[in-house]
């Protein structure tokens, strides 16, 4: 697990951009992990850029988002299918068919999700999971509790998690209760993972995950037991680390063939 501190949000979601970068050149047909919720928007608006202005080409590109709300169609201005029309897909050359969106309206929720996890794995798994994080140390929708091997199926979510997601929602009954997540069995085969946690509102979540023990309580906590892990900071949301000067000295001093 690589740690890296930067001085704001837009710094470190430039690394997180560039590493997404770096595959997709070396691996034009690359399979995307996608998050939404605000922390990767501004790694998303990196990536817009340098499709704009280097030509980064997405059109062998896949994707697989994380989750959705259960009973939302896409047109709802809540549902991740449209965070991510609205704030990746129509401004990348990435073909509709290629992307994946978990069905917030399917009738058969545990075909539907067996099936998602087919298609990851026809693509031949995903290469590099963009993941936020939850203030309660959840990643995707997997809340505290769930099973450290799970695999893509259908959560509650908990009363925190529906608060902190109300500001989606114009009242408090509309914000959803369940929802389909990939599993943390699903996120841990990615090849790679990067993990963006910005504001100190992440600052507990994140100490918990990076130097706590790994725990079904602390999803995100987990990534610790991943080869290619890189966990993207803002100061702010590494407030809580212990060993945060030892991972600004790594970072500092990293060889030149080990920068990103
Ligand atoms: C939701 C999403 C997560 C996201 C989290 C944090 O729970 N399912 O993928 O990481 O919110 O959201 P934000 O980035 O807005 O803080």
């Amino acid at each position: 697990m690589e740690v890296i501190i930067q001085s704001s949000s837009q710094e470190a979601s430039a690394l997180g951009a560039r590493l997404v970068a770096r595959l997709v050149r070396r691996k034009p047909s690359a399979v995307l992990g996608l998050a939404t919720g605000s922390t990767p928007l501004p790694l998303y608006r990196d990536l817009i850029r340098l499709h704009r202005e280097e030509k980064l080409d997405f059109g062998a590109v896949t994707s697989f988002n994380l989750d959705e709300y259960l009973g939302l169609p896409p047109a709802h201005p809540a549902s991740y299918h449209h965070f991510m029309r609205e704030n990746l897909f129509r401004h990348l050359n990435i073909p509709e068919e290629n992307t994946h969106i978990p069905d917030g309206l399917t009738t058969d929720v545990p075909a539907f999700c067996q099936a998602y996890e087919e298609a990851i794995r026809m693509a031949g798994g995903l290469d590099l999971q963009i993941l936020g994080i939850g203030g309660d140390g959840h990643i995707g929708f997997n809340e505290p509790g769930s099973s450290l091997v799970s695999r893509t199926r259908i959560k509650s979510l908990t009363p925190r998690t529906r608060q902190d997601n109300a500001r989606y929602f114009s009242t408090e009954d509309e914000i959803p209760r369940h929802v389909i997540t990939m599993g943390v069995g699903t996120i841990m085969e990615s090849q790679e993972i990067v993990l963006l946690a910005f504001g100190e509102g992440k600052a507990e979540a994140v100490a918990a995950a990076v130097e706590g023990p790994i725990t079904a309580s602390v999803p995100a906590s987990i990534l610790q037991l991943h080869e290619r892990a890189t966990i993207l900071l803002d100061e702010a949301a590494a407030g809580d680390l212990r060993r945060s000067a030892y991972y600004r000295w790594i970072y500092d001093h990293k060889p030149a063939w080990q920068e990103i």
